[in-house]
């Protein structure tokens, strides 16, 4: 089965080809084309994600995007009854004009591809970003006939943690045309560690889709704390990456670092997390010093990087001490933090050894459409595909789903 997937519910725009075998207990997912274009860049000058801004881009890179992908795939072969109309309806819900031109010439010259089923990411997410992926998905099913289905970003980033390269080793993020990941054995129930710049929650899955949430965030997830303070360091945008940095070099450094901040919401009893504090003793910290040394800057950047990992490993112990699981997926664009898989890694091998940690290969640990394809098969072979329409749902949780 081939599938055509995207996703637009964020920053990244990323079109991908799935060729998908096996059943969910021995799924394989050969990549023949994957095309992300990341608008971090341009989201930096405003120090996070602007909705309004996410939505044009993604109307303006999607159908590039697609043809990349496709191409890779070689998908692509010039349409013969070029002569034949494409239907109005195809372009229901496309208002913007230079969006559904861009769609309309595509159709228009190229014919329909060997594709199976179109996936799109339905939420969670920013409302005017996953629209303009829906639209775009539906203009493409409805054109081709081709089925289409909504799947949940965050399912995406658990089944991202459960996949493997196998052969040759790509490259961390551009073309992954000759890769194909293995979706690995796992035993069942899996708690989920799902954090990223819009999320943070542990959520237990007992069977394949059937979800609990077991703890989430009050206030901002870690991504947006660690983009926060990146901020007030005057650290571009996405801070994850360069709070990393400026922290392992205080690290390699040693000596002692005379900052450190309390990690929220650990001593009581939920499992539910808290980061807006955090960002603000930070704040306060910072308020307390003129003028920071680079020295400084380190510190605090180590500082506060300890202090959201032990609040992620603290409330996950308690979530596997409070409900027994065999797999420990942590998934989402924070999951690339070293310090932060090493210290799980530890976390497991002393005091869970009898689960299994698995973390998403480099190349899927951010947004991208791989992931969502890869779910929309894994429900596609257990059954599990609901057949309503498509609505963009930005607060969409994970346990409400169907
Ligand atoms: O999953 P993702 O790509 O997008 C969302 O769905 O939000 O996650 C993006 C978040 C950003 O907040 C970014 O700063 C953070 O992941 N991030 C990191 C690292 N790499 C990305 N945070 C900490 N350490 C990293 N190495
Ligand atoms: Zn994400």
């Amino acid at each position: 089965m081939k599938i055509l997937s995207i996703e637009t519910s964020c920053d990244e725009t990323a079109v991908a080809i799935l060729e998908c075998t096996g059943d969910i207990t021995e799924a394989s997912f050969k990549i023949l084309g994957n095309a992300l274009y990341s608008q971090a860049e341009k989201q930096a000058e405003f120090g996070g994600v602007y909705p309004s801004l996410a939505k044009r881009e993604h109307q303006a890179n999607l159908v590039p995007l697609a043809t990349q992908a496709l191409e890779e795939a070689s998908m692509l072969s010039i349409r013969e009854d070029d002569d034949s109309e494409i239907p109005e309806d195809v372009f229901k819900n496309v208002r913007d004009e230079e969006f559904k031109q861009s769609i309309l010439t595509f159709l228009k010259e190229n014919a329909k591809p060997e594709v199976d089923m179109i996936a799109v990411t339905r939420g969670p997410g920013l409302e005017p970003a996953l629209w303009t992926g829906i639209n775009f998905a539906e203009a493409f099913s409805r054109a081709w006939g081709i089925p289409l289905v909504g799947i949940d970003h965050m399912e995406g980033h658990v089944v991202s943690a459960l996949l493997k390269p196998v052969g040759r080793e790509q490259g961390a993020e551009s073309s992954q045309k000759t890769a194909t990941y293995n979706l690995q054995p796992i035993k069942l129930p899996l708690m989920a560690l799902l954090i990223s710049g819009g999320h943070t929650e542990l959520i237990l899955m007992k069977e394949w889709f059937e979800y609990r949430a077991v703890g989430r965030t009050r206030d901002d997830a870690v991504g947006e704390a660690f983009d926060k303070v990146a901020r007030l360091l005057s650290l571009p945008y996405p801070g994850g990456p360069k709070i990393a940095e400026l922290a392992a070099e205080s690290r390699e450094k040693g000596g002692e670092n005379p900052f450190s901040f309390p990690s929220p919401m650990t001593s009581g009893p939920t499992c539910d997390f808290s980061f807006s504090g955090l960002k603000t003793a930070v704040l306060y910290t910072m308020k307390k010093i003129d003028g920071l040394s680079d020295t400084e800057r380190e510190h605090i950047a180590e500082a506060f990087e300890n202090a959201a990992k032990d609040a992620l490993v603290i409330q996950t112990r308690k979530a596997l001490r409070q409900d027994t699981a065999e797999t420990l997926a942590i998934a989402g664009g924070v999951s690339a933090n070293k310090t932060i898989r090493g210290a799980f890694r530890e976390l497991v091998k002393k005091e869970f050894p009898q689960v299994t940690l698995m973390v998403p290969h480099k190349s899927l640990t951010g947004d991208n459409a791989i992931m969502i394809g890869a779910a929309a098969y894994l429900r596609k072979t257990a059954g599990k595909i609901s057949a309503n329409g498509i609505q963009a749902a930005g607060k969409l949780r994970l346990e409400t789903l169907p």
